[in-house]
């Protein structure tokens, strides 16, 4: 799949932008901080509908705006969809389907798939386990939008048990009316976080070796990654692998159990202490956790191998023509050494839209330029396309709204 034109008002540095995109590779060039990012974070929302570098909207309308639009066309196989979002701060995004009415905005996931790379994602490596648990839920839910609202589910459930909990933290007379509060959320907690979790071992099956084999290609080294799930719900001492042979039922089962192991501390501290909130994805290169023994160059290319091997995992779940996800890779050939920019740009090949950003155009591996179809110069609010390969069509600057041919869905 491909956008083939994206439209921004009153997003970040952008107060209108209509920029005509094609299949193959566009390299965004510009000096640091005129918005190379800004836009490909708005591809990605689009198809995400979050940011990879903020939680909330507010930082992502221009300032001074009210809201701000993100619109893409996505072509899939020659179908098109125009996904369209209007982004607020105190109340819902609105989200439309091809200009239809409003829809939830979770009927506009799976329309577009991205995959996006950037320095931010050594937090995954790195990072506090938040970044991990919204990695493979993130990439979940892209492949099963289903499971935002096991995901909406959880939330709610949390906040409820948490501030029963707290209201009644410490307190001696937990009485029955409390008590039968709790097994209220403890259940529905149970249900929600067996489906999180049942998505993200199910996931992790298939992610684990595509992620090593990224790795290999980056590489070439003698380490292998591996991914392991470490549940805040399994009894200390017991066998986390055994995980990976537990039904949804059984991870059920598993959550209530730690709720009635934990209910002492959980009452005297006021919070949940356990459930998928409180879980991590282990990543081991080799023998150690990547966490804390990788080096510099260990890291970077774990987390790209995350992200390829994300982009793998896609294409596996969805061979279909046109699945492919958009990958995007921000500001990361700068970072790289020649021999990992020259695999990363061999790997390039293999996907039908490539978005790069880079501040200059040394950043980039010639073995990349080879395929470039195009270059945009990108300056603060604007931007201008410098070249075009032979074999890109011009696009209708024009269309903004659904093909007149009778395709959309
Ligand atoms: N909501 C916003 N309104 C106006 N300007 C913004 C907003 N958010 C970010 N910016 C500006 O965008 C610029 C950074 O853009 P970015 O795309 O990250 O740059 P780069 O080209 O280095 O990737 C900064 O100058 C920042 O002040
Ligand atoms: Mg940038």
């Amino acid at each position: 799949m491909f956008v083939d034109h994206l439209s921004l008002l009153d997003f970040r540095t952008y107060q209108a932008l209509d920029l005509p995109l094609t299949p193959g590779l566009t390299v965004f060039v510009g000096p640091n901080g005129v918005g190379k990012t800004n836009i490909v974070e708005a591809v990605d929302w689009a198809a995400t509908l979050g940011s990879h570098r903020v939680p909330g909207n507010g930082p992502l309308i221009a300032t001074g705006a009210e809201r701000g639009v993100v619109r893409a066309r996505v072509d899939r196989a020659g179908q098109r969809t125009v996904l369209e979002y209007e982004l607020n701060v105190g109340r819902p995004n609105r989200v439309r389907i091809n200009r239809a009415a409003p829809v939830r905005a979770r009927e506009a996931l799976g329309t577009l798939h991205t995959v996006l790379f950037s320095p931010e994602d050594l937090t995954l490596v790195k990072g506090d386990p938040s970044h991990r648990r919204r990695f493979l839920d993130d990439l979940a839910t892209a492949m099963r939008p289903v499971l935002s609202a096991a995901r909406a589910d959880y939330d709610r459930a949390l906040k409820q048990r948490n501030a029963l909990l707290k209201s009644t933290r410490g307190r001696r007379g937990f009485d029955e009316s409390d008590r039968a509060t709790l097994a209220v959320w403890n259940d529905q907690l149970a249900r929600a976080g067996a489906a999180v979790m049942g998505a993200r071992l199910q996931l992790l099956k298939a992610l684990g070796p595509e992620v090593d084999r990224a790795y290999q290609q980056l590489t070439d080294g003698p380490k292998h990654v591996s991914l392991g799930y470490e549940s805040s719900s399994v009894a200390p001492g017991a066998d986390q692998e055994a995980l990976g042979h537990f039904s949804v039922a059984d991870l059920y089962d598993l959550m209530m159990q730690a709720f009635e192991r934990m209910e002492r501390q959980e009452r005297d501290r006021g919070i949940t202490l356990v459930g998928p909130h409180r879980d991590d994805l282990l990543i081991r290169l080799g023998e150690t956790p990547a966490k804390g023994y990788a080096s510099h160059g260990e890291t970077w290319s774990t987390a790209l191998a995350l992200r390829l091997g994300s982009w793998y995992v896609h294409l596996a779940d969805d061979p279909g023509r046109g699945s492919a996800p958009v990958l995007i890779l921000d500001d990361v050939f700068a970072e790289l050494d020649a021999r990992r920019r020259r695999r990363l740009a061999e790997l390039v090949g293999q996907a039908e839209q490539v978005l790069v950003t880079a501040a200059v155009d040394e950043d980039l591996p010639s073995a990349l330029l080879e395929h470039t179809h195009t270059v945009v110069d990108v300056s603060p609010g604007a931007v201008a396309v410098r070249s075009a390969a032979a074999s890109a069509e011009p696009s209708d600057p024009a269309t903004d709204g659904p093909d007149t041919g009778g395709h959309g869905g």
